[in-house]
């Protein structure tokens, strides 16, 4: 029988981020309702439990209960934040209600390693966010960890190998915190540590299979990092009945279409379906220069050649998204099931329920650099696993005023001779994006002896972690050099290239 951590959710925007941990530290997990049968964690193999935290006080009225005979299981218990209040208040101890949240950095005082702590320093940083707070401790608990306002941070009853603690150890804030998990997912539970991308991969397929019955499904393909992955992965476990659609706007990169073609169709042998609707777009795009406009119109039009497309492909139960867990809704809300709650990915509005289709979202658990550990193990190519992000309305926010066809084989020319000199350089990878943006103004320049009254295009390269923020990176000036005496030679059009050196905020990464 598989060894699994069973990870009660009571509704934390933290969940997601506990069972992520747990995978660093390759033990499985699953992430089950707050109110799942002791019975039914029994059967599944749970060799420990961690209680997620979660925003509700153990007074409310409707309070999100756990069946009282998890804790009868024989199995170690950690409970983390509102999961240290449920101990306290199903096992007898007391808890104290508070008003207001104690939010933020603490200082956590490890009175006693135990097995919790081994390894752990004696004063470790910890990051609070909680309400109520445990005053009085249940029968057969020992304080072992205090902070500035809680002399009940940390306890522990070592027969039965029960652990609360006040902090969030599965967030950054809180240093050690993975050791803190793994001393008690392997320390405490002894958990096997065999769980690798291989593993997600086989569970992930099987569930796919089960399902999608014989059933078919439809993906439209971006070429970008999740829907690529979301695509082999469906691929790998259903075959022929994935059909992937690729909707060429008229708005993409230089060698794109034949690129994503030659990977997916020729490679891969997936079903793809390249729709080209490029002159559709152009056409709908004509004289328009308002950004929310372009955008809508981009977005509408879309949907519309997806819908379309699908009276030529056939009937389909299902719809894939490559949706990842930052896409999904922070937090969840109690009473219902949480999973139910979580809103579905923005890429493809509306069609899942205008076209009655069920949604298949087999990377909806996982952050970016597993989905990328994902792709590789698939055999995705390098380029494609580590592909910068790229709008889906395409160079459409990378060109500013109207759109126009001949413009934008300028904007795709040079585009393609930095992406070419940031590969050589082998910066390409190491930033968040590199691309240039075409400018609709003109500015004296000289070819030879002539006067060259053409176009202004500024390249933009950037360094951030989640594109909430990003900083213009620091390139070589010789680098840059290159880029600029090229793309003014090679692309007819461009007198003159600048630098773009804002930050986000105040700006944003693409221009629009
Ligand atoms: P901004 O320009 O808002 O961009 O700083 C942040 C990140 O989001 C990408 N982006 C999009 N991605 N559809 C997408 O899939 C879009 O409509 C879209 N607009 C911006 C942008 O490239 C950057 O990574």
């Amino acid at each position: 029988m598989s060894q699994v951590i069973a990870v009660l959710d009571f509704g934390s925007q933290y969940t997601q981020v506990i069972a992520r941990r747990i995978r660093e530290c390759q033990v499985y997990s699953k992430i089950y309702h707050f109110a799942t049968p002791a019975a039914k964690l029994r059967e599944e193999g749970v060799v420990g439990i961690i209680l997620s935290g979660g925003p509700s006080s153990v007074f409310a009225k409707d309070a999100p209960m756990p069946d009282k005979a998890i804790f009868e299981l024989g199995v170690p218990v950690l409970g983390i934040c509102y999961g240290i209040q449920l101990m306290g208040h199903l096992l007898g101890g007391k808890v104290s209600r508070s008003t207001h949240r104690e939010y933020g950095n603490g200082t956590l005082s490890i009175a006693k390693a135990g097995r919790l702590f081994k390894g752990i320093p004696r004063k470790i940083r910890v990051w609070n966010s909680h309400g109520d707070r445990l005053i009085a401790l249940p029968p057969g608990y020992a304080a072992i960890g205090t902070t500035e306002n809680s002399e009940f941070a940390a306890i522990e009853d070592r027969t039965r190998g029960f652990y609360g603690i006040q902090f969030h150890p599965e967030v950054f804030h809180t240093e050690r915190g993975v050791d803190i998990i793994r001393n008690f997912l392997v320390g405490v539970c002894a958990a096997r540590q065999d769980w690798t991308t291989k593993d997600f991969i086989a569970h992930a397929i099987e569930g796919i299979r089960s399902t999608v019955g014989k059933s078919r499904v439809l993906l439209g393909l971006s070429g970008g990092v999740d829907s690529s992955v979301a695509a082999a992965l469906i691929h790998r476990a259903i075959g022929t009945r994935l059909t992937c659609v690729f909707v060429d706007n008229g708005l993409l990169r230089k060698g794109e279409r034949e690129y994503v073609e030659k990977l997916y169709a020729k490679h891969f042998k997936i079903d793809l379906r390249v729709v080209d609707a490029g002159s559709l777009f152009l056409r709908r795009l004509k004289g328009v220069a308002d950004p929310e406009k372009k955008r809508k119109i981009i977005g509408n039009t879309f949907v519309e050649v997806f819908e379309k497309s699908l009276k030529t492909i056939g009937k389909a139960e299902f719809l894939a998204q490559g949706t990842l867990y930052p896409d999904v809704i922070e937090s969840v809300a109690i009473g219902n099931n949480p999973a139910a709650l979580i809103k579905s990915h923005h890429n493809v509005g509306g069609l899942p329920e205008r076209m009655k289709l069920k949604l298949l979202e087999p990377l909806r658990e996982l952050f970016k650099d597993e989905v990328r550990a994902v792709g590789a193990a698939l055999g995705l190519p390098k380029e494609v696993v580590w592909r910068q992000p790229f709008p889906g309305p395409g160079l459409g926010v990378r060109m500013l005023g109207a759109i126009d066809a001949a413009n934008l084989e300028i904007l795709r020319s040079a585009d393609a001779i930095l992406h070419e000199e940031m590969m050589k350089s082998g910066l390409y990878y190491k930033v968040w994006q590199s691309f240039c943006v075409f400018l609709p103004v003109k500015s004296v320049g000289v070819i030879g002896d002539e006067r060259n009254y053409s176009y202004v295009i500024a390249v933009r390269v950037v360094e951030s972690i989640d594109a909430m923020t990003a900083d213009w990176s620091r390139l070589p000036y010789d680098l840059l050099q290159e880029i600029s005496n090229r793309i003014t030679n090679e692309v007819r059009g461009v007198s003159r290239v600048v630098l773009d050196i804002s930050s986000k905020p105040p700006a944003t990464i693409e221009w629009e």
